[in-house]
């Protein structure tokens, strides 16, 4: 497995994800991961991530210089790069011009290093710093170099130490791929045999030695994340697992009898069913600031389970479905919280169980061939992800039961509409909002002071930045006619057409 270090640049989890993709494990883990720990975790090779600060700020990320003697190959990315070679006697300074951003060409040298093998002597990489390499570290090379960035990649090709002042991870940079894989396969003899099926093999004897003859229960939302799991756990201890399925009154129209039909039907998950529609609405009555919501169905949610197991006597673990991302998203050391993410900020100190999180290493895709491996059906594992608190993160403003038919109707059409232009499988996720603005309009003769409905659709890979979805103009004029005609109290419909960032996908 190769150990990426995170000193917090926006493209970290990228460099975890492109090894993924050559078949050899890899995470992201906090830079300030001590070197025992690092020892213990045995990676087969080391990568640093790049990051927002200067090496020599005070307050600047630091690594123990100790981690360059213990045998195992390390490559630096941009500030990863820059640390390298300031702790190993080389210097760094700042860009005299305004840095360099954008994809730019880098020449090799002659006889550059291994770790530019079956790659063009000129190329075009992704720069992006204002600090340099101004002085090579003892015992390195120059390996390449841009017209601004004289020492753009710096080799020791004797102790496998390397740097890169680009971004070799985000495909910008055209050979990117390619040098990572000579750095992880050819440099540090990582083997490529990371599979799904591997993962599966592997997550089920984990299960069965974690959970021995106890019971777990899961929580499950009706998305793909926390169906997955059930079908995962189903598959290693069978009734060992009871599934609550909390229908909080938040769900989209339908969803509640679909996941009941699949996953209690189809294969067969003991699912235990709780209408707790009026406990979450009562909680949430008048309640509007959006950090609030999210808490207040967080903590429900813990609690209905709560309730739940303690009728059911002697349940031991909590299954979830946590991503990698969530993990992430909710503070490492060096990325900041921007939203509680609910799997992770609504937990109760006191709580009960002991946590399963099998999906807490795997990203959105890759749960999903997860899903399929696991048998699941196609529209199922690639339908749109859909937020724990629900519709309550929909509903800008207090929650009630006549704006939650508004959204779950227009929600309804959005999706009839998108599925019959054939669109499903090329906009990532894509829902409605109620925006608590109230304008004037005209039906027939009257006069109109009604709700607008906002309409969402994204294009993304992950969910980690989006952009908004080109729709056909035919078919939002579409969508549109049919929500005001059809939902009663809503006269205006507007397209968010922002990106992530600034924006995020949900409105709260
Ligand atoms: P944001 O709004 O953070 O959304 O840009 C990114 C993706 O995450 C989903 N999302 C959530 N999923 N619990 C979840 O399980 C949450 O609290 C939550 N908030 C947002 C959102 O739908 C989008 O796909």
């Amino acid at each position: 497995k190769v150990l990426v270090l995170d000193y917090g640049s926006q493209y970290n989890q990228l460099i975890t994800r492109r090894i993924r993709e050559m078949g050899v494990f890899s995470e992201l883990k906090s830079s300030k991961m001590t070197l025992d720990e690092i020892k213990a975790y045995q990676p087969k090779a080391i990568i640093l991530s790049g990051g927002p600060k200067s090496v020599y700020d005070e307050d600047a990320f630091t690594i123990n210089p100790e981690i360059f003697k213990l045998g195992i190959p390390v490559l630096g990315v941009c500030y990863g790069m820059q640390l390298m070679a300031q702790d190993l006697g080389g210097k760094v300074e700042a860009n005299p011009g305004n840095g360099e951003f954008g994809q730019t060409e880098i020449t090799q040298s002659e006889n550059s290093s291994a770790l530019f093998a079956d790659t063009p002597q000129q190329q075009i990489v992704l720069m992006s710093h204002s600090d340099n390499v101004t002085k090579l570290p003892d015992n390195f090379v120059v390996a390449a170099g841009s017209q601004k960035t004289p020492i753009a990649a710096i080799a020791n090709d004797a102790d496998r130490l390397y740097g890169v002042q680009f971004h070799s991870e985000t495909t910008l940079s055209e050979y990117g791929k390619q040098i990572l894989k000579n750095f992880v396969i050819n440099i540090a003899g990582a083997q490529a045999n990371w599979t799904m099926d591997g993962f599966i093999d592997e997550q089920i004897a984990k299960i069965r030695a974690q959970v021995g003859d106890r019971k777990v229960l899961l929580g499950l939302s009706g998305g793909v994340d926390s169906s997955v799991v059930g079908v995962l756990l189903h598959r290693a201890i069978g009734d060992q697992l009871t599934s609550i399925f909390v229908d909080h009154g938040l769900l989209r129209k339908n969803e509640a009898q679909q996941v009941m039909e699949m996953l209690g039907g189809k294969f067969g998950l003991n699912i235990v069913k709780v209408d707790a529609q009026e406990r979450f609405l009562g909680k949430l009555a008048g309640v509007t600031d959006p950090e609030q919501k999210r808490k207040i169905i967080g903590n429900e949610f813990i609690q209905v389970f709560n309730d739940e197991a303690t009728k059911l006597n002697g349940i031991d673990f909590l299954a979830q479905g946590t991503l990698y991302t969530d993990v992430i998203e909710s503070g490492t050391d060096t990325a900041q919280t921007i939203k509680s993410h609910h799997n992770v900020g609504g937990l109760p100190e006191d709580m009960q169980f002991q946590l399963i999180e099998p999906l807490n290493t795997l990203f959105k895709d890759e749960v999903r061939e997860l899903g399929e491996k696991l048998g699941m059906p196609h529209e199922m594992v690639w339908r749109q992800p859909f937020p724990g608190p629900g519709l309550g993160i929909r509903i800008m403003g207090d929650i009630t039961e006549d704006k939650l038919k508004i959204v779950r109707d227009s929600d309804w059409i959005l999706r009839d509409e998108i599925a019959k232009a054939g669109l499903e499988g090329d906009v990532w996720q894509y829902f409605t909002i109620l925006t608590n603005v109230r304008s004037v309009g005209v039906m027939g003769d009257y006069r109109t002071y009604d709700h607008t409905v906002a309409i969402r659709a994204i294009t993304s890979v992950d969910g980690m930045t989006a952009d908004f979805a080109r729709l056909p103009w035919e078919l939002l004029q579409k969508i549109s006619s049919r929500i005001v005609n059809e939902v009663d109290h809503v006269n205006r419909i507007v397209y968010d057409i922002t990106a992530k960032p600034p924006a995020t996908v949900e409105w709260e």
